[in-house]
């Protein structure tokens, strides 16, 4: 029995290590949404650059107003539906499609257990898997998931529609898309639900825990602070595509590869990629064609 087990032993570690291999390229996920010149939700997707794309925003909800999408350009609220079949396209092509919520303008906030509840079911049935609506804003395709990008207004309540987003049936993906500075002002309360798929924190436009003039020292602290603090599926380092994308943080490509990336990878578990803002100008700068051989 002894050498009959050597040579599938000997099979398990090699398959073992491929496994571990695999797991540990990280991915790219990538906002879309927000400027027309940056095309199609498709060809975002067919890129074959990007295992999330983050439509962005749903940045009206809330205090009893209806939800409004905000997708610039792409099409005015309540004319989306044709999105549906750009989603079916990537939906195939295996990249994942959320909804964003909130953004760095819009109308939004949760005022009560009650507001917070009616929002998830809204979203369940108008995005996500549910059947309750007639007429969902982006068709009959379902999303995978919903990511909180909260930037204003306060964070009441937003634990409470993580809860009730993951109690719904089928699996969506929860995700967030807070600020380096711990704990974020907006989300720190929800992520500390430990709900979350995948958290993409945003190290730009945040002097002080981001990358600034060559020195990475206080993205690593933020970075072991967020993945020792929250419990997560797994975060990302949220980076500007191109230095016109933010005022500040922007990461040349080959110091992200041959410093950032190997330095916030050697801090342990959680690692599960980069997110970028946004396709606009990651189209302008081809920065994930630069970099995903080595994310
Ligand atoms: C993006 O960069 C990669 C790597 O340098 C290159 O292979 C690819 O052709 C570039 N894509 C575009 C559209 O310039």
């Amino acid at each position: 029995m002894a050498t009959n087990l050597k040579w599938p032993s000997v099979l398990g570690l090699l398959v073992v290590a491929g496994m571990v291999g695999v797991a540990s390229a990280g991915n790219i996920a990538v906002y879309w949404g927000q400027n027309v010149n940056e095309g199609t939700l498709a060809d975002a997707c067919s890129s074959g650059n990007y295992a999330y794309v983050i439509i962005s925003f749903l940045s009206t909800f809330g205090n009893g107003q209806a939800p409004v999408l905000n997708l610039a350009g792409h099409c005015n609220p309540g004319e989306c539906a044709g999105l549906a079949s750009d989603i079916q396209s990537c939906k195939s092509q295996g990249v994942r499609v959320l909804l964003s919520l909130g953004g760095g303008g819009g109308n939004y906030g949760l005022s009560s257990t009650d507001d917070a509840n009616s929002l998830a079911d809204y979203l369940w049935d108008n995005f996500l898997g549910g059947t309750g609506s007639s007429s969902r804003p982006l068709g009959d395709a379902a999303l995978d998931g919903i990511d909180l990008d909260i930037e204003n207004g306060n964070s009441a309540h937003y634990d409470e529609l993580a809860s009730a987003l993951k109690a719904k049936d089928g699996g969506a993906l929860l995700t967030a898309a807070p600020q380096c500075h711990y704990p974020d002002e907006w989300l720190g309360p929800a992520l500390q639900t430990g709900l979350f798929d995948a958290v993409w924190v945003q190290f730009y436009n945040n002097p002080g825990c981001a990358y600034a003039g060559g020195d990475d020292a206080n993205l690593v602290a933020a970075w072991r602070t967020w993945t020792g603090g929250v419990r997560a599926g797994s975060f990302y380092l949220g980076l500007p595509a191109s230095a016109e994308a933010a005022g500040s943080g922007y990461i040349a490509p080959g110091d992200l590869t041959g410093t950032v990336l190997p330095a916030i990878q050697g801090v342990g578990g959680g690692y599960g990629g980069i997110m970028l803002w946004s396709r606009y100008y990651d189209v302008l700068n081809n920065y994930s064609g630069q970099v995903k051989g080595s994310v």
